[in-house]
């Protein structure tokens, strides 16, 4: 998988060869890698199948404060040693990597311990509840010199990697929307402790929705994933019964880019969700230049019909053939972790990504509150308010000249090259039946455009004969004056004429009415 984000901003960790040493032990290689389970409540069901059957990792050993939880997941899992203490845990020595899986309250300093105690660190989202707090785990991993690993599961489920692949691969040309759908429902899915509900219910009465906020982790991190850094947000949360927050529908702008999303949250009370796991179910659909891209289901399986579709210039492509139950984004995150302690690659969602994640959160949740749109900058920023000034202002100069360069050359550029030999072909495309008596003049003036040079022809139809010569005719009836990709692109089917009219990229002068019968001759 490619790096996380494609352009962060923020503080950078050592990613140098060599920065994961941490507790130098030569006999560890002999043996597997000795994980423990830390916090082993519902999620940790989705954790353990990432161990099974692996010889170069193992579950060795639990922890959890309730001691029966704890004894019975040392039992189901085979580990060897059980704790209720999580100190004591950090201090054995057999021990080389925990997986935090705890409420976030406790992140910090669970995550602060295991980096002084030199372990290995896989963290359940959100990395914490603030920013302050996310920067200290952040220094304290970094001076460990041991592996910081968010474990987000969605940028592993297989269908979201899917979609980014095709995004990367150019089949639907520039992405500029996503959309994700996200619903749950009051029943359905598998059982939730309660005891698992009160940490979250506090979650809520401290301002950081259970939806929007903790769950919203997922989808701000599939967000990023698929199309990059996200800049600023605007959102609005509501809730129905005053626990859940929802409905809500949030939007963001992609950093630097002409690109937008948009979530949208729906609660179901009285609908039954299809799904194995929580009574949720997600889809999200990509759509750029060239076609769109979906992906039908996530958590759930409301929508059973094929998990990927895909629309372009070649038509609908369906594909069922992708590994898309929700357990598999798990153990792509369990992979991911043992590869990064074995040195074979880096954590995808490691400590920058996840503090761009967490911050982005916040900046949803903040917005919602204030009522505005809120710049993720902003948050740690020490001049907030100067900081949103100076980046509207940066903002709007961006946007004149995204507007400009899209007016000028557009995404059609890339067909500037055939733009020469398309137009001294143009005579293989006409259709004589079409211009019976017809008799003009009409000259082209193509713009250079990209490599390509300015260009003109001249169209001289008489009585219907129609003949094509290089060079403007000096006395042109009509006269088109057009960028050499976007007339390719018109001629290759890529555009329409009325849109390129539109846009002001087709200029034309004389008499308009000649466009009708070249349009009809000449099949354009
Ligand atoms: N990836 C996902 O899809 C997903 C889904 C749900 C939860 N989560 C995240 O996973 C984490 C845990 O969520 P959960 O739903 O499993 O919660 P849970 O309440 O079901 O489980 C938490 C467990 O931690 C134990 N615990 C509490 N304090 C402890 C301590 N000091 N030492 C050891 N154990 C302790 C509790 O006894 C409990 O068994 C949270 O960060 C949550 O946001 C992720």
């Amino acid at each position: 998988m490619a790096g996380f984000s494609r352009r962060s901003d923020l503080v950078q960790e050592d990613r140098r060869p060599g920065a994961h040493a941490c507790r130098p032990d030569p006999g560890r290689a002999m043996r597997p890698i000795h994980v423990a389970i830390v916090g082993c409540g519902r999620i940790a069901d989705m954790h353990a199948p990432g161990y099974a059957g692996r010889d170069d990792a193992r579950i060795f050993a639990v922890c959890d404060t309730d001691p029966t939880l704890a004894a019975k997941r040392k039992q189901e899992w085979n580990a060897e040693r059980v704790y209720t203490d999580y100190a004591a845990l950090l201090a054995d020595p057999d021990i080389d990597a925990v997986e935090i899986l705890t409420p976030q309250k406790l992140h910090e300093p669970m995550v602060i311990a295991a980096a002084r105690a030199k372990k290995h660190v896989a963290l359940q989202k959100p990395m914490t509840i603030d920013l302050k707090k996310a920067r200290r785990m952040i220094e304290a991993m970094k001076a460990s010199g041991c592996v910081f690993r968010l474990t987000d599961n969605y940028i592993y489920y297989p269908p979201l990697v899917r979609l980014r692949e095709i995004i990367d691969a150019g089949e639907i040309g520039t992405p500029t929307n996503l959309r994700i759908k996200f619903i749950s429902g009051g029943l359905g899915g598998w059982q939730v402790p309660a005891s698992s509900w009160k940490w979250r219910m506090q979650e809520r009465e401290e301002g950081r929705g259970m939806q929007t906020f903790d769950h919203g982790h997922h989808l701000w991190a599939a967000a990023t994933f698929l199309l990059g850094s996200i800049d600023r947000v605007h959102a609005w949360i509501d809730s129905i019964d005053g626990v859940i927050d929802s409905p809500a529908v949030v939007t963001w702008k992609y950093r630097d880019a002409m690109r937008y999303g948009m979530c949208e949250y729906v609660h179901a009370a009285e609908l039954s969700i299809p799904s194995d796991y929580y009574a949720n179910d997600e889809w999200f659909e990509v759509s750029g230049s060239r076609g769109v891209a979906i992906v039908r289901r996530c958590t759930g399986r409301l929508d059973t019909g094929p998990i990927i579709s895909l629309f372009n210039e070649k038509g609908w492509q369906h594909f069922s053939d992708i590994a898309s139950d929700w357990l598999e984004g798990f153990r792509g995150a369990t992979q991911n972790f043992i590869e990064s302690i074995q040195g074979k690659t880096k954590p995808d969602l490691d400590g920058t990504s996840g503090y761009e994640i967490l911050r982005l959160s916040l900046a949803i949740q903040r917005s919602a509150i204030e009522h505005r749109e809120v710049f993720v900058e902003e948050l740690d920023s020490t001049w907030p308010l100067l900081t949103r000034m100076r980046l509207r202002r940066a903002d709007k100069k961006l946007q004149s000249k995204e507007g400009l360069l899209a007016r000028l050359f557009g995404s059609t550029q890339r067909y500037a090259s055939q733009a020469e030999s398309l137009t001294l072909n143009l005579l293989d495309r006409y259709d004589e039946s079409q211009a019976k008596g017809w008799s003009s003049t009409i000259g082209i003036s193509l713009l250079a455009d990209g490599s390509a040079p300015a260009m003109a022809f001249g169209l001289y139809i008489a009585d219907g004969k129609p003949r094509l010569e290089v060079g403007l005719p000096e006395d042109p009836v009509l006269l088109i004056t057009i960028p050499a990709g976007t007339w390719a692109a018109i001629l290759l089917g890529k555009k329409r004429i009325e849109t390129a009219f539109l846009q002001g990229r087709l200029k034309v002068e004389g008499r308009l009415e000649e466009a009708l019968p070249l349009r009809a001759a000449f099949r354009i």
